[in-house]
């Protein structure tokens, strides 16, 4: 009879109640919450065929023309906001007024909130990975629609979300722009600790608009339960610096069973049938640029 309760209990917590997902760093401390292996049993979406995050395997990326610069609109516009630990990582929330559009995205979309995925002590962290490396940590600034109201109505749009990700890499000196988060991580140690910060913008937090100009795109899934297959995925090729002490700061954080949040991104999944793109607009842009100096050297050369 205790027996069966307990089995009861176990599957109330695995199968119903559906909140106890954890990363596989959990999993040797805490055997009863449920590794990125077995989300399928708090989301069946988890094992669907589009899921994120992936492999890039950058020579079977496709150029496309298509994958023009993004515009970013209120990326510079300053707002207080709170940054929350919720359990899983930390978390930004943000305004609506900032918006993306272009690059092919079919819609402007607003934007949600920003939140991080890293490794244990600076060390290899990042969801994505670009020919099988791993970087320390990976940024996420979600968006969704302009047309939804909420985030539940847009993950039942198939392109109901895009998704900004940012690799960081370890710089010999600080990133001083992103002082305002790291230096509030120690208020926001124990779930679901948050706190206000203030006078930031996005701006702080992306890379210069050069260097967004290489990206990589494809339809994928949020990297965590439920999974929904509703996320255009906009991957910078080029990564953030910050020092390794700044990276190793996210690791003072602790998940709710007070063990360091470390390691908290989900394995790659299969790529399955889908194609990977890779912007290549400003690969044209260069070549025009090259094509007239060599035509106005032709025309000086020749007279
Ligand atoms: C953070 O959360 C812990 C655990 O829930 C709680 O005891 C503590 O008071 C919180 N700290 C702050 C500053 O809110
Ligand atoms: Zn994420």
């Amino acid at each position: 009879m205790a027996a069966f309760a307990l089995w009861v209990f176990v599957f109330f917590v695995k199968f119903v109640s559906g909140a106890d997902w954890c990363y596989q760093s959990q999993i040797a401390c805490n055997g009863t919450c449920t590794g990125p292996d077995t989300w399928v049993t708090v989301s069946r979406l988890c094992d669907g065929r589009a899921q994120s995050p992936v492999n890039i395997v950058t020579k079977r990326a496709l150029p496309d023309q298509r994958l023009t610069p993004l515009t970013f609109i209120g990326y510079q516009r300053t707002f207080h906001s709170r940054l929350t630990n919720n359990g899983h990582g930390v978390q930004l929330d943000l305004p609506a007024s900032n918006v993306i559009k272009g690059g092919h995205l079919d819609a402007p979309y607003k934007a949600l909130q920003l939140h991080l995925h890293w490794g244990k002590d600076g060390g290899p962290g990042s969801e994505h990975t670009i020919d099988g490396e791993k970087f320390p940590m990976e940024m996420h600034i979600v968006h969704m629609k302009e047309e939804h109201i909420s985030l539940s109505e847009a993950l039942r749009d198939p392109t109901g979300v895009a998704v900004l990700g940012f690799f960081f890499q370890e710089s010999m000196s600080a990133n001083k722009k992103f002082d305002p988060i790291i230096s509030a991580l120690k208020n926001i140690k124990r779930p679901t600790n948050s706190t206000t910060l203030k006078g930031v913008y996005l701006d702080m937090f992306t890379l210069p608009q050069s260097d967004m100009l290489k990206y990589f795109r494809y339809d994928g899934s949020l990297t965590t339960p439920d999974c929904a297959e509703a996320v255009i995925w906009t991957v910078f090729e080029e990564a953030i610096p910050l020092s390794r002490k700044q990276l190793a700061a996210f690791s003072a954080l602790q998940f709710s069973d007070g063990k360091p949040m470390v390691k908290t991104y989900r394995p790659v999944q299969p790529l399955n049938s889908r194609q990977v793109y890779y912007s290549s607009s400003h690969v044209a842009a260069i070549s025009t640029v090259l094509l007239i100096t060599s035509v106005l050297l032709s025309v000086q050369a020749g007279r």
